[in-house]
């Protein structure tokens, strides 16, 4: 694995009104690392997640990606840069069908619509149900599917890195597996991944290294094998 940072985060201050959600947060993503962000409701992973994305504005501090500063680029020139995020919620177009949603996820990318198919190919390789479920409306899918045609819309883009909001919350523990095992391989297959999860066990487990937020600073972070053996870790996110 290289040390070569792709994503740097620093002293980021982000607020919404007068409420101040991110208190001088810096973190960092090295090319072709798993990176958690984990954290209780309300600790601010979504909102870090949102400034990266440039889908919220930051007050003070700076994201650079690939050495390029981000804080004051919008969010499509963002998206355009290779970093895509996999919303909260997942967010699918509910009324549009598998295929639809993943041509949307393709749109802001300049390519031949050969290409664009050859990438739908690609993704339902990944995921054999979006192929078979390709003409179903997305509102129709499972949550498993949902989340699913999030990430495939979402690599549409062919992002260097993902972001990944929560894609374990509400699934049932068969397919909490199965969504970690495919964010594993789409790591594998050269994407670098940045993960908020709850799910902190999991998320450890296939993660590289970690950072730990609380009430909007980062509290702890190290490499993702030694915050699962840490007690105080294993105590306030791991239930032991
Ligand atoms: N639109 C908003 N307006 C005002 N405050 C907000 C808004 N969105 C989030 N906040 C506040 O900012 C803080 C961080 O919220 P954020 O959604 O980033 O947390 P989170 O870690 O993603 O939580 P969860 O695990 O519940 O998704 C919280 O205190 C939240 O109430
Ligand atoms: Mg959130």
């Amino acid at each position: 694995m290289s040390s070569n940072k792709l994503l740097e985060v620093d002293n980021l201050n982000v607020y919404y009104g007068n409420i101040h959600a991110i208190k001088g947060v810096s973190l960092n993503v090295c090319e072709g690392e798993i990176v958690s962000l984990i954290g209780a409701n309300g600790a601010g992973k979504t909102t870090t997640l949102q400034t990266i994305s440039g889908l919220l504005k930051a007050k003070t501090g700076s994201v650079k990606f690939n050495g390029k500063e981000l804080t004051k680029m919008e969010a499509h020139n963002i998206l355009k840069c290779g970093i895509a995020q996999v919303p909260e919620g997942r967010r699918v177009f509910a009324n549009l069908t598998v295929k639809e949603n993943l041509e949307m996820g393709g749109i802001t990318v300049k390519d031949t619509s050969e290409n664009k198919k050859a990438e739908i190919e690609e993704i339902y390789k990944r995921f054999p149900r979006l192929e078979e479920r390709k003409k179903q409306t997305a509102g129709t899918l499972s949550g498993g599917e949902q989340q699913m045609l999030a990430i495939g819309r979402a690599l549409m883009s062919r992002p260097k890195i993902l972001l990944l909001d929560e894609p374990s919350m509400g699934l049932s523990p068969m397919l909490v597996k199965e969504i970690f095992k495919i964010i594993k391989d789409v790591n594998e297959s050269g994407v670098t991944v940045l993960l908020v999860e709850q799910n902190a066990k999991m998320a450890l487990s296939i993660s590289d290294r970690a950072y730990i937020l609380e009430t909007g600073k980062v509290s702890r972070s190290g490499d993702a094998h030694s915050l699962m053996e840490d007690d105080a870790i294993k105590k306030a996110y791991l239930g032991a």
